[in-house]
């Protein structure tokens, strides 16, 4: 298969702390894009991903924890119950793990890539990823849920993936100089 050509946004990124809009028609185009940010999970080992985290400010998020893949649009949580806490990764902030509370039990609606509406039941792992998804959509990561301690602990690493992403945003002549 041919490479997505999407580059996963690492925390430093403003992208990640913007809302993403609602996408008000579903079309070609999102059924593509939600093709391809599943590749791009794929390629990554990761178990979801949603579009801000591939540069792309709309809400879409295609999640597989290895009991199938789900290609959501617009997914809201509806209904909550429980409480989990789970120690939590993210493509976007590589290397740091948080624990965060989230509700044990949703139910999820959205649209699928034709535009049909879904309604969802999740617990456990999927609950905790479809959540943490759809957190990417209103700007949020879990360094947002960090204690004072993990934020002592995270330090020079956000620091470091700060300072990577700020380089990656520079003229290329700026990162390697130009050898004379
Ligand atoms: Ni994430």
């Amino acid at each position: 298969m041919e490479k997505t050509g999407l580059k996963i946004r690492v925390y430093g990124d403003r992208i990640l702390k913007k809302r993403a809009l609602s996408v008000k028609e579903v079309t070609e185009r999102h059924a593509q894009t939600l093709s391809q940010m599943a590749q791009a999970m794929y390629e990554t080992g990761g178990i979801g991903l949603a579009a801000p985290q591939v540069g792309i400010g709309e809400r879409l998020v295609v999640i597989d924890i290895g009991q199938g893949l789900y290609k959501l649009v617009n997914p809201c949580v509806t209904k909550k119950e429980g409480q989990q806490s789970m120690e939590e990764g993210c493509l976007s902030v590589p290397e740091v793990s948080i624990k965060v509370k989230r509700a044990k039990k949703i139910v999820v609606r959205a649209m699928d890539e034709t535009g049909k509406p879904l309604t969802l039941q999740a617990e456990g792992l999927l609950a905790c990823v479809f959540q943490h998804e759809i957190d990417h959509l209103n700007g949020k990561l879990i360094v947002d849920y960090a204690s004072f301690l993990d934020r002592i602990r995270i330090a020079q690493k956000l620091a470091e993936l700060k300072e990577r992403s700020d380089d990656e945003s520079l003229p290329e002549s700026r990162i390697k100089p130009r050898k004379l």
